[in-house]
């Protein structure tokens, strides 16, 4: 990889993939891999899915891309199915490439015509590769939540309740990332997360789900926010919307259309028809499969099979169809992460923690198989620990 400038802060562990196919990944000795990171929580229909596939090759023969002045109703109609399962009735969507993009846009057209707006998140939320996002020195407030053993859904622990007492009143809108916690699966609890939400709304703020990872299915709901019971004014989609394909979301509520009249926002890959019509049959997939349910359903054995390894220094989490499992020790978990690829099995490190967010359409057996690899690796790799 010369001729490719090495800047994602992530090592190359497989240099030649050539072929895919559902949960598994080729490279160019025909070795197989199980993409248990479904490519960075994109792929959550699996790879090469044979009807994402057949509709983008319908679009290339038709309309791919159209620019601002010109549209198609295919476009108007992905927008439809995608308000139809957010919830926003009668709001309006458009449609970008990136999560990035589906989370700045929603954030400008929040303080859109505030004159010093002030984003809340909770401490470490991950929300894009841009700036704009990441350097949070002035007009972000972040919000110290930590795990926490007393906190429940109807409880907020002293801790949490002081620190509520310090948000400021001036935030325009609160960005939330219901459940992927900056990529390490971390849940926080019901009750703090309706306070923070009426806190803000109270003031006149908004709402953002940052849905990114937790939407489409991810969790066992459509969005990771219907854990929380709470109405979001704007969703932010990408990543498996689309498949694989590059496209994102910005789903705004007919109340906050209202206040947008003047608001401007405008990039070249806009309302493209060929990433709407991948994210409609995205969404037309997931239904036809019943795919939510089933991954509810996955969801509560995958996890039981995890907890299985859990001792006093391994500890699991998740939600639908991701998981955590920290080790309490980096080194520990990197040996556990190379010798996974190194027997063909694909899933994100972070620190001490392993990742999985596997397809929502693996199955059992494929699950069994990974859970059987991974059980013997820990059992060799901890027998002293
Ligand atoms: C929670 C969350 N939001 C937003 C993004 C940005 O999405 P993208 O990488 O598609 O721009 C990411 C990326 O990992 C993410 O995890």
């Amino acid at each position: 990889m010369k001729n490719i400038l090495d800047c994602t802060g992530h090592k190359l562990k497989i240099l030649n993939i050539l072929d895919s196919n559902g949960v598994y990944l080729f490279d160019a000795q025909g070795k197989r891999y199980m993409d248990l990171e479904s490519g960075i929580w994109c792929t959550s229909l699996g790879h090469k899915n044979v009807r994402i596939n057949n509709v983008i090759k319908k679009q290339l023969d038709s309309i791919m891309h159209a620019g601002f002045c010109y549209s198609s109703e295919i476009v108007d109609n992905a927008a439809k199915s995608i308000l139809s399962v957010t919830g926003l009735k009668n709001g309006r969507c458009v449609f970008l490439s990136s999560g990035s993009e589906a989370v700045e846009i929603l954030r400008q057209a929040a303080r859109h015509s505030v004159k010093t707006p002030k984003t809340l998140v909770l401490h470490n939320a991950e929300l894009g590769a841009y700036d704009s996002l990441t350097d949070r020195k002035h007009g972000w407030y972040g919000f110290e939540w930590k795990n926490c053993e007393e906190c429940t859904d109807s409880i907020i622990c002293d801790l949490h309740s002081e620190a509520l007492n310090n948000i400021p009143e001036d935030v325009t809108e609160f960005i939330f990332e219901p459940g992927s916690d900056a990529g390490l699966v971390g849940f926080p609890p019901k009750a703090l997360i309706q306070k923070i939400a009426s806190l803000v709304r109270s003031n006149g703020g908004k709402i953002i789900a940052n849905e990114v990872t937790t939407g489409i299915g991810r969790t066992g709901k459509w969005f990771g926010y219907q854990h929380y019971d709470i109405k979001p004014d704007m969703i932010a989609l990408g990543k498996g919307i689309g498949n694989g394909y590059p496209v994102s979301v910005a789903v705004f509520s007919e109340n906050t259309t209202s206040e947008l009249d003047t608001f401007k926002y405008s990039q070249s890959h806009q309302n493209d028809p060929m990433g709407a019509a991948v994210a409609n049959e995205v969404i037309n997939i997931i239904k036809d499969r019943d795919l939510i349910k089933d991954a509810a359903r996955k969801g509560k054995i995958f996890i039981s099979q995890l907890k299985s390894l859990e001792r006093s220094n391994i500890k699991i989490r998740g939600r639908g169809l991701m998981f955590a499992i920290d080790f309490m020790n980096e080194k520990t978990a990197e040996k556990i992460y190379s010798e996974l690829i190194e027997s063909g099995y694909i899933v994100c490190n972070r620190g001490s923690f392993l990742r999985i967010d596997p397809p929502l359409t693996i199955t059992e057996d494929e699950y069994g198989e990974f859970i059987t690899t991974l059980s013997s690796i820990v059992d060799r790799e901890m027998i002293f620990t």
